[in-house]
């Protein structure tokens, strides 16, 4: 049960373009998922990227039940995605607040498309491929980001709405409010 150490913002490896898996169904593959599902839940993460415990991998694992760090959010089924690509279904985009376990104690207001297509492959190699919205779609897109060396603060639109999650309830669900959106 190794719970491997998050790497944090400043990390050089965390801007690096991560290298695509070209074997499935081997024993190294088998033990980085575990670490990653290991690693995620002990820290109550909704999403982990392989590159964030220093692997330069293209893999990603995310999924909620119920998350005391996304206490509105809608359940995600639990999901090992690797060699991931999205597809945005329309142009939409929605506005939500998302952290990142690279970027503790931190919440911005992130812009992200509605609803996607994604395709990748679980750890023995079979096809995923779904189309969803909202959450979902949301939690895919900041963690395939992560396989491209992007954290979620160089997509915010307005630095105004980023900052330290302790001050989230207060004044950023009313700034929320004050631009019609749903308190999160
Ligand atoms: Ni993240």
């Amino acid at each position: 049960m190794p719970v491997k150490n998050v790497l944090v913002m400043g990390d050089p490896r965390l801007l690096q373009v991560a290298r695509a898996v070209s074997e499935f169904n081997t024993p190294a593959l088998t033990l980085l998922v575990q670490d990653m599902l290991d690693t995620m839940a002990a820290l109550n993460g909704a999403g982990l990227a392989a590159p964030q415990i220093g692997v330069d991998l293209r893999v990603v694992i995310f999924g909620i039940d119920r998350n005391p760090r996304y206490p509105q959010a809608e359940p995600v089924p639990m999901t090992i995605l690797i060699n991931p690509q999205i597809e945005a279904l329309s142009e939409e985009t929605y506005e939500g607040w998302e952290g990142c376990l690279s970027l503790p104690g931190l919440r911005g207001l992130v812009p992200r498309y509605k609803h996607i297509r994604y395709r990748g492959y679980d750890p023995q190699g079979n096809l995923i491929d779904r189309e969803v919205s909202d959450f979902h779609a949301r939690v895919v897109q900041h963690e395939c980001d992560h396989l491209d060396g992007i954290l979620f603060p160089r997509r915010i639109r307005d630095m105004r709405y980023f900052g330290f999650e302790k001050e989230f309830p207060d004044h950023w669900n009313n700034a929320a409010l004050a631009q019609g959106k749903r308190p999160e």
